[in-house]
């Protein structure tokens, strides 16, 4: 049996607001995707993640969704949409949705109708309870945006759950209507063409009925006493029952629709990647750049899935996340460091996640605090700087106003030095980031399928790591200093021009990895 498509699959995140703007208002939209879907498929993807493009009035940036069914006109429209993964699919392209079940927006035609009248039916649907005596939110639960997940409705007595930003209230998934609603929704999109959904903070849809206090405990790290964030919230049993009918609702169009899990923690991943429930969670790697540490970073994420053939889904960045060249050190060695963490990943067993701009080199962009426009930013009243420096779009072309991505000015503005990481630049040259990704990613292609899933660790100098799968062998340095170790093959290519096979020896520059074949 040939390994379904997704196994070893490549995935390019898109923030849609931030990817190609077709008609110059300053916003990416669909048909400026669909413009540019050859770049992607030269990439070497296989599969492409749409961020919520739903009508919204965006106070999370489209992750507040006033209407599940159709698209914001500033994204363009659902004829927009039907184009976009048609010419996706003749690039032989997959198309995932973002699917956001855990809250909807204020604007939702539900939350309108709860809140218009106090005998309203769909009340229900949402996390509805009187304060405390004195006027205290009604538990200690908070938001992850800051400040108490509970607001006082508008005109009314009662307060709202919300675990984001207060436009985004929670709905209350013990209802049967929540979970049927959600059914037709997925429905809606498969019937288009969907082949899969991203889920949206999936592991927390259902809510402790009695909505208690949160409890004291003790940090597992720093052992200082902190309240329990999971509490009645993360990986309640209930979950289990709504994926299996989603893999169910999945499985009956064609076995390759994929559905992949907002879910971080690799130690819970094994409960929901499960044959009969979600195909993929991340492996979000986001730690200091030290060999032992990302060692095991791996071995956790892939010991924690049991199942043949489950292994983890690799991923360096996502939209809500500071860009790994500025994590990693920023600069030139921070470039350099993220494409050797990319070599490194792109070699194990799994699937990897892009991010749009990683494959630039971008880094986290230090905007002035008027040009911020992320909910995190204003809910925490400046003391986060929140995600918009990973959000700003895509360079595409040096000599025009913007980079290319637009004639008027972008939703967040393009740092001028930006035009000389634009695509156009990239593109004409093998040694740019650009480059390099096009060609480790056409090299996976060349071995996916071929490599055994089992991968083994080689002895390897200290602040360095290696393995090998079958024939190839990924090395990487993590010093800041050259490292030489005995070669295993020839070299197929490394992240440095400076990367060498000789004399026995593989050298490996600072900062650098290297794939290479016997
Ligand atoms: C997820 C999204 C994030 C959003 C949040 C609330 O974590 O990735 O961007 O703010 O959910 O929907
Ligand atoms: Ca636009």
């Amino acid at each position: 049996m040939p390994q379904p498509w997704w196994v070893s699959a490549v995935f390019y995140q898109i923030y849609v607001r931030s990817f190609a703007d077709s008609n110059d208002d300053g916003i990416g939209d669909l048909p400026g995707i669909t413009s540019r879907l050859d770049y992607v498929r030269d990439l070497g993807v296989d599969a492409i993640w749409l961020t919520p493009f739903y009508p919204s009035p965006q106070k999370d940036h489209g992750y507040d969704v006033a209407d599940y069914f159709d698209v914001d006109p500033a994204y363009g429209t659902l004829e927009d949409f039907d184009r976009l993964l048609e010419r996706a699919h003749e690039l032989r392209l997959k198309v995932l949705v973002d699917i956001v079940p855990n809250h909807t927006s204020d604007q939702h035609e539900w939350f309108k109708a709860a809140v218009a009248t106090r005998e309203s039916p769909l009340r229900e649907r949402y996390h509805f309870a009187d304060p405390k005596p004195g006027g205290a939110p009604p538990n200690n639960w908070t938001s992850s945006f800051g400040g108490p997940a509970w607001s006082p409705e508008p005109n009314g007595p009662q307060w709202y759950l919300h675990l984001f930003a207060p436009e985004q209230p929670d709905l209350n998934w013990w209802h049967p209507a929540v979970a049927a609603e959600f059914e037709r929704i997925l429905k809606f999109w498969l019937d288009r063409g969907a082949d899969g959904f991203r889920i949206d903070v999936a592991a927390a849809l259902f809510k402790r009925k009695d909505l208690a206090d949160r409890p004291l405990i003790a940090d597992r790290v720093t052992g200082a006493a902190r309240f329990d964030s999971a509490f009645g919230i993360i990986d309640q049993p209930q979950l289990h029952e709504v994926y299996r009918r989603w893999r169910q609702i999945a499985n009956a169009y064609t076995p390759d629709r994929v559905l992949v899990g907002e879910i971080f923690d690799p130690r819970r991943h094994s409960r929901y990647i499960v044959p009969d429930q979600l195909h993929m969670a991340f492996a979000l790697i986001h730690l200091p750049w030290d060999a032992a540490l990302w060692k095991r970073s791996i071995e956790v994420s892939r010991s924690a899935l049991r199942g043949p053939g489950t292994e983890p889904t690799w991923t360096l960045a996502n939209h809500d996340v500071v860009r790994p060249v500025t994590r990693l050190g920023g600069g030139s060695t921070g470039r350099a460091r993220a494409l050797a963490a990319l070599l490194l990943l792109l070699g194990l067993p799994g699937q990897v996640f892009l991010y749009q701009g990683e494959e630039l080199g971008l880094e986290e962009v230090d905007l002035p605090d008027t040009e911020r426009q992320d909910p995190v930013f204003f809910h925490s009243e400046g003391r986060q700087k929140g995600r918009d420096g990973c959000r700003v779009p895509l360079p595409w072309s040096r000599g025009q106003a913007n980079a290319g991505f637009s004639a008027a000015a972008p939703w967040l503005p393009i740092p001028e030095p930006w035009g000389r990481l634009a695509v156009d630049v990239q593109a004409a040259s093998e040694e740019s980031t650009l480059g390099h990704f096009r060609r480790a990613l056409a090299g996976r292609r060349r071995l996916a399928g071929r490599l055994p899933e089992a991968m083994v660790w080689r002895a390897a100098p200290g602040g360095t790591l290696a393995y090998s799968r079958g024939r190839l062998t990924v090395a990487c340095n993590f010093l800041d200093r050259p490292v030489r170790m005995p070669a295993q093959g020839r070299l197929l290519f490394g992240s440095s021009p400076l990367a060498r096979v000789d004399g026995g020896f593989l050298r490996l520059p600072p900062n650098s990895a290297a794939w290479q074949l016997a």
